[in-house]
């Protein structure tokens, strides 16, 4: 049986040199890591991003044991950003281009029983001969190893991979498996398909191997009663399968959900029916520590997406992001558009076999996922390349027959080897509506499959603490865009550019190393654009009431609050200055019919000036039922600072004999719990017990909030977390570690 043991303990040192490979035991300089771990540690904004581009040294000991001898063993790394060199006891063993997708090396042939020098070198400049890098990127890329590592061990002959296929409308499973070995023999193979713990269908083949990976194909069929993954559904089954010849000689799992996915000339359908695609995209960067954030940081991104905003997709932009955010899309209901690494450069042949490498990685690693649905494989917004492009699709089209293929782009009269017409418009989400036409974008005289893939973003980069009326422009914009593609049944939906505000290149974003272009900041805490997504979530999940103001006379051009956006799921919505009624809204249908729930436009001059102006309510009514309460004070004093945490209970070592994160949020509000607006006051946040933060642990507020992770270090016990400005200390939470 297989036997799968995490590496995450590493002696880490910041730079590299070619003795250290037979120094192992000289330890100047190193100091103890643990991965998901990022090769420096960078500041919020405002910094050179050549400080995290060096060639760097991770090594520690791996101890092979006596049973593990007659065993394949194999070191498997999730990411390391982005080329690394693996040397197995002084000898280079492997070596890997990229730092989005997994590699294996094996290591049978020189493993003993004892102890082994592993050494990394790890090269996280960015090398022309890789994918993104030869040009310039909007996106940082960090560095380090900043997935997990693993020791493998399996039996000489083992399951390499599965591939699930539906046969029909769900009557049947083909388990497509890999089986590598390097001996002639007879076993068999025994597929089953599990609900919970209930054991559905089983089927058991003999089979004979040869040499190598060949593909044996199991087929479940006569399935009844399947249970369909969907948004609102998110059915999973188990698919096992096991490898024997007496006794079981290795086992794999994967998930399964029974579904069909489908771009088509006039939308896209899931299960038969058509769903208007509405999303974001999202980076996986997170201040201080860039990508390296573990499993829980990951899942709660994608909880954010789905449950807190609301949307129904995620473009992983750009390049394949860690399986646990992946993972917790499957379990949720959040469709997944997966792509390949890359941004606008297409560089030379070895480049161009590394990013068809990047493909095969990808999709071997992801398709059994079934919130994926689309395949990115073209370089985002690259121009033209007959020759690469045919080859990105024709292998994603081998791999996988079962999803299309898109690839996204911004150049008109695009030459379309993909299944999907996949474009970024910025001309989207202005108010005089001006998306391209289809036929126009494409050059094509007939309608093909049609997606959005990116608006926003640049042309209105918003931080969480600008002006009211900026903000208020910003969110305006996501919802022109989602409301006139809602419109266009030719278009199956769009992405809008982005979740979470990223650090950046000097080229690109404010000049301070950040792209403000995300509806929420790098902590992913909301701004106002936030709202047009979880506005159109159904009222039973959430009721929505936010009107765009911070209720104050002096903040937009000429002042005042108006016009007045309230993006809100109520039927209606009463407005009050003091105890005086100004009247009862109804959503904009005759402004936004695209979108399914319009904003309130309140946009008639109501004065607000000198002594009319007071307190205001909003009360939002469902079925003539009043459902929600939004007031603000017209006199608003900073009064607590809230503190609150995602998860008050964590895991020692987290996943992988790691660490374990969660993120607290810090508000400084007035009396009736309203944030106060542009604070800047200094934060210090403190912790004790067995917990550190992540990043400084003083710094400022930002427009009266900001949040920090908290990482657990391995042992049990109570974090007690609390943060302190200068006029005020907050609450305390207790996190307890288990
Ligand atoms: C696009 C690009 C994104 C991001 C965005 C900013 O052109 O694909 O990565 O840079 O612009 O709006």
């Amino acid at each position: 049986m297989r036997n799968i043991i995490p590496l995450s303990r590493w002696y880490y040192k910041e730079t590299f040199e070619d003795k250290y490979v037979h120094e192992f035991e000289n330890m100047d300089g190193f100091s103890e890591v643990v991965v998901p771990h990022a090769n420096k540690e960078i500041p919020f904004s405002n910094f050179d991003e050549k400080m995290y581009q060096f060639e760097s040294c991770y090594k520690r000991i791996v101890e092979v044991s006596e049973e593990m001898m007659d065993k394949r063993l194999f070191l498997d790394f999730e990411g390391v950003m982005t080329y690394a060199e693996v040397f197995w006891d002084g000898n280079l063993v492997g070596s890997h281009k990229g730092g989005y997708t997994p590699f294996s090396v094996e290591i049978t042939d020189v493993a003993k029983p004892g102890k082994h020098e592993l050494i990394l070198k790890v090269d996280s400049r960015e090398r022309d001969d890789i994918p993104p890098f030869g040009f310039v990127i909007d996106y940082l890329c960090y560095g380090g190893v900043y997935r997990e590592v693993y020791l493998r061990a399996v039996e000489k002959t083992y399951i390499k991979n599965i591939k699930v296929e539906q046969v029909g409308t769900y009557q049947g499973l083909k388990i497509n498996t890999f089986v590598d070995t390097k001996e002639k023999g007879n076993y068999n193979l025994t597929g089953a398909l599990w609900k919970d713990d209930v054991k559905i269908s089983e089927e058991t083949i003999p089979i004979s191997v040869h040499d190598g990976v060949e593909n044996h194909e199991i087929v479940l069929s006569g399935l009844e009663n399947i249970k369909e993954w969907g948004i609102d559904n998110p059915e999973l089954y188990e698919v096992k399968v096991e490898l024997h010849k007496g006794e079981i000689l290795d086992e794999v799992a994967t998930r399964h959900g029974f579904r069909t996915v489908n771009f088509k000339e006039d939308g896209f359908y899931l299960n038969g029916e058509r769903v208007k695609l509405r999303g974001l995209n999202r980076h996986q960067s997170y201040p201080y520590v860039g990508y390296a954030m573990p499993r829980r940081a990951q899942e709660k991104d994608a909880d954010i997406l789905k449950y807190e905003l609301g949307i129904n997709i995620v473009r992983t932009s750009h390049y394949p992001q860690s399986k646990h955010f992946i993972n917790r899309c499957d379990e949720i209901g959040l469709l997944v558009f997966e792509e390949i690494p890359g941004w606008q450069h297409i560089g030379n042949e070895e480049w161009q076999d590394v990013a068809v490498e990047n493909v095969r990685e990808m999709i071997e690693r992801d398709w059994n996922h079934p919130s994926i649905i689309i395949w990115g494989v073209r370089i985002n917004e690259s121009q033209d390349h007959h020759e690469f492009y045919s080859r990105t699709n024709a292998l994603a089209r081998e791999l996988d027959s079962t999803r299309q293929t898109g690839g996204v782009r911004f150049i008109e009269d695009s030459e379309m080897l993909e299944d999907v017409y996949t474009f970024n418009d910025f001309q989207a989400g202005f108010e005089d509506r001006r998306h391209r036409d289809q036929q126009a974008v494409t050059g094509l005289k007939k309608d093909v499959p049609f997606l959005i893939t990116e608006f926003a973003g640049h042309m209105h980069p918003t931080k969480r603490y600008d002006p009211e009326q900026w903000r208020v422009e910003h969110a305006n914009r996501h919802a022109y865009a989602h409301d006139e593609i809602g419109r266009d049944h030719r278009i199956a939906g769009a992405i809008g550019w982005c979740a979470f505000d990223y650090n950046t290149h000097y080229q690109f974003g404010s000049g301070d190393r950040i792209c403000y272009h995300g509806v929420m900041d790098m902590f992913r805490l909301p701004k106002f654009a936030s709202y047009v997504y979880s506005s159109q979530k159904d009222p039973q999940d959430e009721i929505i009431l936010e009107p765009l103001t911070n209720w104050t006379q002096g903040d937009r051009e000429e002042g005042g609050v108006m016009p007045l956006m309230i993006y809100t799921n109520c039927d209606s919505v009463k407005m009050y200055i003091g105890e005086k009624e100004i009247g009862e809204y109804k959503p904009s249908f005759k402004k936004f019919p695209g979108l399914k729930r319009p904003p309130i436009v309140i946009d008639e001059m109501i004065s607000t000036w000198g002594d009319f102006w007071n307190d205001a309510c909003f009360i939002g009514y469902i079925d003539g039922k009043e459902v929600k309460r939004r007031k603000f004070l017209k006199n608003p004093v900073p009064s607590k600072l809230h503190l609150k945490a995602d998860d008050l209970e964590l895991l020692a070592n987290g996943y992988d004999e790691s660490y374990d994160v969660t993120r607290v949020c810090v508000e400084l509000t007035d009396e009736i719990d309203n944030i106060t607006m542009y604070g800047f006051e200094r934060i210090k946040f403190k912790v004790e017990g067995p917990g550190e933060i992540i990043g400084p642990d003083e710094t400022v507020m930002l427009g009266s909030a900001i949040a920090f992770w908290v990482k657990t270090i391995g042992q049990t016990g109570v974090i007690k977390v609390q943060v302190e400005i200068p006029t005020m200390v907050s609450n305390t939470i207790d996190i307890n570690v288990i």
